[in-house]
Protein backbone atom coordinates (compact mmCIF):
# COMPACT_ATOMS: atom_id res chain seq x y z
CA UNK A 1 0.00 0.00 0.00
CA UNK A 2 1.35 3.60 -0.86
CA UNK A 3 -0.13 6.57 0.70
CA UNK A 4 -0.40 9.99 -0.41
CA UNK A 5 1.36 12.05 1.41
CA UNK A 6 4.01 12.08 3.75
CA UNK A 7 3.53 11.25 6.99
CA UNK A 8 6.09 13.47 9.32
CA UNK A 9 7.49 12.20 12.45
CA UNK A 10 8.67 15.06 14.81
CA UNK A 11 11.47 13.13 17.39
CA UNK A 12 11.47 10.50 14.57
CA UNK A 13 15.42 9.62 15.89
CA UNK A 14 14.33 9.00 19.38
CA UNK A 15 13.71 5.54 20.51
CA UNK A 16 10.06 5.47 20.08
CA UNK A 17 9.91 7.65 16.72
CA UNK A 18 12.80 5.32 15.38
CA UNK A 19 10.31 2.10 15.68
CA UNK A 20 7.92 3.95 15.09
CA UNK A 21 9.07 4.71 11.59
CA UNK A 22 10.07 1.07 10.64
CA UNK A 23 6.38 0.61 11.16
CA UNK A 24 5.08 3.11 9.22
CA UNK A 25 7.38 2.13 6.06
CA UNK A 26 6.17 -1.81 6.48
CA UNK A 27 2.40 -0.36 6.51
CA UNK A 28 3.66 1.62 2.88
CA UNK A 29 3.83 5.21 4.26
CA UNK A 30 6.35 7.69 3.07
CA UNK A 31 8.28 8.95 6.05
CA UNK A 32 9.94 11.98 6.96
CA UNK A 33 11.77 12.87 10.29
CA UNK A 34 12.12 16.34 11.88
CA UNK A 35 14.02 15.65 14.97
CA UNK A 36 16.62 18.09 16.61
CA UNK A 37 18.75 15.36 17.88
CA UNK A 38 19.37 16.16 21.27
CA UNK A 39 17.83 12.55 22.37
CA UNK A 40 18.02 11.14 18.78
CA UNK A 41 20.70 9.42 16.52
CA UNK A 42 20.84 9.35 12.38
CA UNK A 43 22.38 6.38 12.98
CA UNK A 44 18.92 5.11 14.42
CA UNK A 45 17.54 6.55 11.72
CA UNK A 46 19.33 4.56 9.12
CA UNK A 47 18.65 1.15 10.84
CA UNK A 48 15.07 2.03 11.09
CA UNK A 49 15.12 2.79 7.03
CA UNK A 50 16.88 -0.39 6.38
CA UNK A 51 14.67 -2.09 8.26
CA UNK A 52 11.55 -0.89 7.02
CA UNK A 53 12.61 -1.70 3.77
CA UNK A 54 12.50 2.60 2.65
CA UNK A 55 13.73 5.68 2.82
CA UNK A 56 13.48 8.25 4.95
CA UNK A 57 13.41 12.20 4.38
CA UNK A 58 15.27 13.65 7.58
CA UNK A 59 15.38 17.17 8.46
CA UNK A 60 17.28 18.76 11.61
CA UNK A 61 15.28 21.21 13.48
CA UNK A 62 13.71 21.64 16.49
CA UNK A 63 9.95 22.07 17.25
CA UNK A 64 10.14 25.51 18.64
CA UNK A 65 11.37 26.84 15.44
CA UNK A 66 8.69 28.08 13.36
CA UNK A 67 10.36 29.23 10.81
CA UNK A 68 12.04 25.74 10.45
CA UNK A 69 8.69 24.11 10.55
CA UNK A 70 7.26 26.42 8.09
CA UNK A 71 10.15 25.67 5.68
CA UNK A 72 9.48 22.03 6.38
CA UNK A 73 5.89 21.82 5.44
CA UNK A 74 6.30 24.42 2.02
CA UNK A 75 8.89 22.05 0.86
CA UNK A 76 7.26 18.39 1.66
CA UNK A 77 3.05 17.41 0.93
CA UNK A 78 2.53 16.53 4.77
CA UNK A 79 -0.67 14.61 4.75
CA UNK A 80 -0.61 13.82 9.03
CA UNK A 81 1.55 14.47 11.50
CA UNK A 82 3.14 12.00 14.47
CA UNK A 83 4.14 14.16 17.37
CA UNK A 84 6.86 12.68 19.47
CA UNK A 85 9.32 14.87 19.82
CA UNK A 86 9.56 16.32 23.58
CA UNK A 87 11.63 15.94 26.78
CA UNK A 88 10.57 13.56 29.12
CA UNK A 89 12.70 12.78 32.55
CA UNK A 90 10.61 13.25 35.44
CA UNK A 91 13.22 13.90 38.29
CA UNK A 92 14.86 16.73 35.31
CA UNK A 93 11.70 18.23 34.60
CA UNK A 94 11.15 18.88 38.53
CA UNK A 95 14.20 20.40 38.62
CA UNK A 96 14.01 21.97 35.31
CA UNK A 97 10.55 23.17 34.79
CA UNK A 98 10.76 25.73 32.10
CA UNK A 99 12.67 24.03 29.99
CA UNK A 100 9.61 21.25 29.90
CA UNK A 101 7.04 23.51 29.32
CA UNK A 102 9.43 25.29 27.10
CA UNK A 103 9.84 22.48 24.80
CA UNK A 104 6.98 20.18 24.97
CA UNK A 105 3.99 22.82 25.69
CA UNK A 106 5.63 25.59 23.30
CA UNK A 107 7.15 23.34 21.34
CA UNK A 108 3.75 21.61 20.67
CA UNK A 109 2.14 25.15 19.96
CA UNK A 110 4.21 26.24 17.07
CA UNK A 111 3.69 22.65 15.65
CA UNK A 112 0.15 23.03 15.41
CA UNK A 113 0.38 26.28 14.26
CA UNK A 114 2.69 25.63 12.02
CA UNK A 115 0.33 22.86 10.71
CA UNK A 116 -2.81 24.80 10.89
CA UNK A 117 -0.90 27.48 8.35
CA UNK A 118 0.13 24.77 5.87
CA UNK A 119 -3.70 23.20 6.43
CA UNK A 120 -2.22 19.81 8.03
CA UNK A 121 -4.91 18.83 10.24
CA UNK A 122 -4.68 15.26 11.64
CA UNK A 123 -2.14 14.77 14.47
CA UNK A 124 -1.13 11.82 16.66
CA UNK A 125 0.01 12.78 19.60
CA UNK A 126 2.91 10.96 22.09
CA UNK A 127 0.81 11.50 25.75
CA UNK A 128 1.74 9.43 28.51
CA UNK A 129 0.12 7.75 31.45
CA UNK A 130 1.19 10.36 33.58
CA UNK A 131 -1.21 12.67 33.08
CA UNK A 132 -2.97 10.19 35.59
CA UNK A 133 -0.95 10.54 38.15
CA UNK A 134 -1.81 8.65 41.83
CA UNK A 135 -4.50 5.98 40.19
CA UNK A 136 -7.61 5.83 42.52
CA UNK A 137 -8.79 2.50 41.01
CA UNK A 138 -7.26 0.23 38.84
CA UNK A 139 -6.97 -0.77 35.76
CA UNK A 140 -7.11 2.99 34.78
CA UNK A 141 -9.06 3.65 31.82
CA UNK A 142 -9.60 6.66 29.76
CA UNK A 143 -12.22 8.43 31.99
CA UNK A 144 -10.10 8.60 35.00
CA UNK A 145 -9.54 11.70 36.67
CA UNK A 146 -6.60 13.95 35.38
CA UNK A 147 -3.61 15.12 38.00
CA UNK A 148 0.31 14.57 37.38
CA UNK A 149 2.05 15.02 39.83
CA UNK A 150 5.18 16.33 38.30
CA UNK A 151 6.16 19.40 35.59
CA UNK A 152 6.72 16.82 32.75
CA UNK A 153 3.21 15.05 33.53
CA UNK A 154 1.60 18.67 33.72
CA UNK A 155 3.24 19.68 30.40
CA UNK A 156 1.84 16.60 28.47
CA UNK A 157 -1.49 17.17 29.98
CA UNK A 158 -1.12 21.31 28.85
CA UNK A 159 -0.77 19.61 25.29
CA UNK A 160 -4.01 17.74 26.28
CA UNK A 161 -5.85 20.45 26.72
CA UNK A 162 -4.61 22.51 23.90
CA UNK A 163 -5.60 19.81 21.57
CA UNK A 164 -8.41 19.45 23.17
CA UNK A 165 -9.63 23.26 22.79
CA UNK A 166 -8.60 23.03 19.31
CA UNK A 167 -10.70 20.02 18.35
CA UNK A 168 -13.81 21.68 20.09
CA UNK A 169 -13.25 24.69 18.19
CA UNK A 170 -12.17 23.37 15.09
CA UNK A 171 -13.93 20.05 13.73
CA UNK A 172 -11.99 19.58 10.95
CA UNK A 173 -9.23 18.61 13.06
CA UNK A 174 -8.55 14.82 13.21
CA UNK A 175 -6.33 14.36 16.76
CA UNK A 176 -5.29 11.40 18.73
CA UNK A 177 -3.99 10.97 21.88
CA UNK A 178 -1.78 8.38 22.87
CA UNK A 179 -1.61 7.74 26.38
CA UNK A 180 1.98 5.33 26.87
CA UNK A 181 1.96 3.33 29.72
CA UNK A 182 5.72 2.06 29.97
CA UNK A 183 7.60 1.43 26.89
CA UNK A 184 10.17 -1.31 26.83
CA UNK A 185 12.13 -3.31 24.31
CA UNK A 186 13.93 -3.45 21.72
CA UNK A 187 13.44 -3.88 17.80
CA UNK A 188 13.73 -8.11 17.61
CA UNK A 189 16.30 -7.54 14.88
CA UNK A 190 19.05 -6.35 17.58
CA UNK A 191 19.37 -3.23 15.61
CA UNK A 192 17.27 -0.92 17.34
CA UNK A 193 16.77 0.04 20.81
CA UNK A 194 16.65 2.41 24.06
CA UNK A 195 19.95 4.28 23.70
CA UNK A 196 19.82 6.48 27.15
CA UNK A 197 22.60 8.98 27.77
CA UNK A 198 24.22 9.24 31.03
CA UNK A 199 22.74 6.79 34.48
CA UNK A 200 19.44 5.67 32.96
CA UNK A 201 16.29 6.77 34.63
CA UNK A 202 13.86 3.66 33.78
CA UNK A 203 13.89 0.50 35.10
CA UNK A 204 14.44 -1.96 31.76
CA UNK A 205 17.85 0.57 30.55
CA UNK A 206 18.94 -0.13 34.39
CA UNK A 207 18.28 -3.41 34.23
CA UNK A 208 19.76 -4.60 31.05
CA UNK A 209 23.05 -2.26 31.42
CA UNK A 210 23.27 -4.18 35.13
CA UNK A 211 23.02 -7.70 33.36
CA UNK A 212 25.88 -6.30 30.61
CA UNK A 213 28.09 -5.57 33.33
CA UNK A 214 28.17 -1.74 33.10
CA UNK A 215 26.78 -1.26 36.19
CA UNK A 216 27.18 -3.27 39.31
CA UNK A 217 23.76 -3.81 40.56
CA UNK A 218 20.32 -2.67 40.68
CA UNK A 219 19.17 -0.42 43.27
CA UNK A 220 15.15 -1.34 44.01
CA UNK A 221 13.31 1.19 44.97
CA UNK A 222 10.76 0.32 47.62
CA UNK A 223 10.05 -3.49 48.96
CA UNK A 224 7.66 -2.20 51.50
CA UNK A 225 4.81 -1.28 48.56
CA UNK A 226 1.01 -3.23 49.16
CA UNK A 227 2.05 -4.80 46.44
CA UNK A 228 2.43 -8.54 46.13
CA UNK A 229 6.31 -8.92 46.35
CA UNK A 230 6.06 -5.02 48.12
CA UNK A 231 7.93 -3.42 44.82
CA UNK A 232 5.95 -1.13 42.20
CA UNK A 233 4.17 -2.34 39.57
CA UNK A 234 3.70 -1.08 35.94
CA UNK A 235 2.18 -2.07 32.54
CA UNK A 236 5.34 -2.46 30.72
CA UNK A 237 4.57 -2.19 26.91
CA UNK A 238 6.55 -3.56 24.07
CA UNK A 239 8.21 -0.67 21.82
CA UNK A 240 6.84 -1.94 18.57
CA UNK A 241 3.15 -2.54 19.98
CA UNK A 242 3.69 0.65 20.75
CA UNK A 243 4.80 1.59 17.58
CA UNK A 244 2.22 -0.41 15.71
CA UNK A 245 -0.34 1.64 18.09
CA UNK A 246 0.46 4.86 16.21
CA UNK A 247 0.12 3.31 12.52
CA UNK A 248 -3.37 1.89 13.72
CA UNK A 249 -4.12 5.45 15.24
CA UNK A 250 -3.00 7.06 11.84
CA UNK A 251 -5.38 4.51 10.33
CA UNK A 252 -8.28 5.14 12.38
CA UNK A 253 -8.33 9.21 12.35
CA UNK A 254 -10.07 9.98 9.20
CA UNK A 255 -13.08 7.62 9.87
CA UNK A 256 -13.01 8.02 13.96
CA UNK A 257 -13.13 12.21 12.84
CA UNK A 258 -12.32 14.97 16.12
CA UNK A 259 -10.53 13.62 18.79
CA UNK A 260 -9.77 10.19 20.45
CA UNK A 261 -8.18 9.47 23.46
CA UNK A 262 -6.45 6.07 24.05
CA UNK A 263 -4.38 4.28 27.12
CA UNK A 264 -2.22 2.37 25.25
CA UNK A 265 -0.98 -0.43 27.47
CA UNK A 266 -0.87 -4.36 27.74
CA UNK A 267 -3.59 -4.37 30.89
CA UNK A 268 -1.39 -6.87 32.71
CA UNK A 269 0.68 -5.16 35.59
CA UNK A 270 4.62 -6.83 36.81
CA UNK A 271 6.65 -5.86 39.58
CA UNK A 272 10.04 -4.61 39.41
CA UNK A 273 11.22 -8.09 41.29
CA UNK A 274 9.09 -10.04 38.04
CA UNK A 275 11.21 -7.50 35.80
CA UNK A 276 14.23 -8.53 37.69
CA UNK A 277 13.46 -12.29 37.22
CA UNK A 278 12.23 -12.15 33.60
CA UNK A 279 15.40 -10.68 32.74
CA UNK A 280 17.69 -13.04 34.38
CA UNK A 281 15.85 -15.75 32.33
CA UNK A 282 16.01 -14.22 29.15
CA UNK A 283 20.12 -13.05 29.25
CA UNK A 284 21.11 -16.04 31.32
CA UNK A 285 22.80 -13.79 33.50
CA UNK A 286 22.14 -12.46 37.14
CA UNK A 287 21.32 -9.10 38.13
CA UNK A 288 22.34 -8.42 41.43
CA UNK A 289 19.99 -5.55 43.58
CA UNK A 290 19.90 -4.11 46.66
CA UNK A 291 16.64 -2.68 47.88
CA UNK A 292 16.91 1.28 48.55
CA UNK A 293 14.46 3.61 49.56
CA UNK A 294 11.43 4.80 47.55
CA UNK A 295 11.71 6.83 44.85
CA UNK A 296 10.10 10.31 45.86
CA UNK A 297 6.81 10.93 43.76
CA UNK A 298 6.73 7.09 42.79
CA UNK A 299 3.31 5.21 42.82
CA UNK A 300 2.62 2.00 43.94
CA UNK A 301 0.94 0.40 41.11
CA UNK A 302 -0.42 1.33 37.77
CA UNK A 303 -1.62 -0.76 34.87
CA UNK A 304 -4.24 0.70 31.91
CA UNK A 305 -7.31 -0.55 30.70
CA UNK A 306 -6.48 -1.12 26.80
CA UNK A 307 -10.10 -1.81 25.61
CA UNK A 308 -10.64 1.07 24.52
CA UNK A 309 -7.44 0.98 22.25
CA UNK A 310 -9.13 -2.28 20.34
CA UNK A 311 -12.87 -0.78 20.44
CA UNK A 312 -11.69 2.40 18.65
CA UNK A 313 -8.17 1.58 16.53
CA UNK A 314 -8.32 -2.29 16.48
CA UNK A 315 -4.76 -2.25 18.37
CA UNK A 316 -3.85 -5.06 21.03
CA UNK A 317 -0.44 -5.68 22.68
CA UNK A 318 0.90 -8.88 21.60
CA UNK A 319 3.95 -9.11 23.49
CA UNK A 320 4.80 -10.48 26.51
CA UNK A 321 7.63 -9.50 29.27
CA UNK A 322 9.59 -12.18 28.04
CA UNK A 323 9.97 -10.99 24.58
CA UNK A 324 10.35 -7.57 25.81
CA UNK A 325 13.24 -8.79 27.73
CA UNK A 326 14.70 -10.91 25.16
CA UNK A 327 14.38 -8.42 22.43
CA UNK A 328 16.17 -5.65 24.91
CA UNK A 329 18.99 -8.04 25.88
CA UNK A 330 19.61 -9.13 22.27
CA UNK A 331 20.04 -5.08 21.53
CA UNK A 332 22.02 -4.78 24.88
CA UNK A 333 24.51 -7.59 24.16
CA UNK A 334 24.92 -6.63 20.37
CA UNK A 335 25.59 -2.43 21.03
CA UNK A 336 26.57 -2.31 24.28
CA UNK A 337 27.71 1.24 24.35
CA UNK A 338 24.28 1.53 22.15
CA UNK A 339 24.59 3.68 18.81
CA UNK A 340 27.89 5.24 19.88
N1 LIG B 1 12.77 1.38 39.54
C1 LIG B 1 13.70 0.81 40.39
N2 LIG B 1 15.03 1.08 40.16
C2 LIG B 1 15.47 1.85 39.13
C3 LIG B 1 14.50 2.42 38.25
C4 LIG B 1 13.18 2.17 38.50
O1 LIG B 1 13.36 0.11 41.33
O2 LIG B 1 16.69 2.06 38.99
C5 LIG B 1 11.35 1.08 39.76
C6 LIG B 1 10.51 2.31 40.03
O3 LIG B 1 10.53 2.65 41.40
C7 LIG B 1 9.13 1.84 39.54
C8 LIG B 1 9.48 0.91 38.38
O4 LIG B 1 10.83 0.52 38.58
O5 LIG B 1 8.49 1.07 40.53
C9 LIG B 1 9.36 1.57 37.02
O6 LIG B 1 10.12 2.77 37.01
P1 LIG B 1 10.45 3.55 35.65
O7 LIG B 1 11.30 4.72 36.02
O8 LIG B 1 10.97 2.61 34.63
O9 LIG B 1 9.02 4.00 35.13
P2 LIG B 1 7.91 4.96 35.80
O10 LIG B 1 6.66 4.16 35.91
O11 LIG B 1 8.41 5.62 37.01
O12 LIG B 1 7.75 6.11 34.72
C10 LIG B 1 7.63 5.80 33.34
C11 LIG B 1 8.21 6.96 32.53
C12 LIG B 1 7.35 8.17 32.69
C13 LIG B 1 5.93 7.82 32.35
C14 LIG B 1 5.43 6.67 33.16
C15 LIG B 1 4.05 6.29 32.70
O13 LIG B 1 9.53 7.26 32.95
O14 LIG B 1 7.80 9.18 31.80
O15 LIG B 1 6.31 5.56 33.00
O16 LIG B 1 3.53 5.24 33.43
F1 LIG B 1 5.17 8.89 32.57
Amino acid sequence: MQNSGWILVTGGAGYIGAHTCVALLEAGHQVLVFDSLVNGSTEALARASALGGGEIAFVQGDVRDRAALDALFARYPVSAVLHLAGVKAVGESVRQPLHYYEVNVSGSLSLLQAMDAAGVHTLVFSSSATVYGAPVRLPIDEQAALGPSNPYGRSKLMVEDQLRDLCAAQPHWRVAILRYFNPVGAHPSGQLGEDPHGTPDNLMPFVSQVAVGRRPELAVFGNDYPTPDGTGVRDYLHVCDLAAGHVAALKALPAQGGLLTVNLGTGRGHSVLDVVRAFEAASGQTVPLRFAPRRPGDIAACWADPSRAEQLLGWRAECDLDAMCRDVWRWQRGNPQGYR
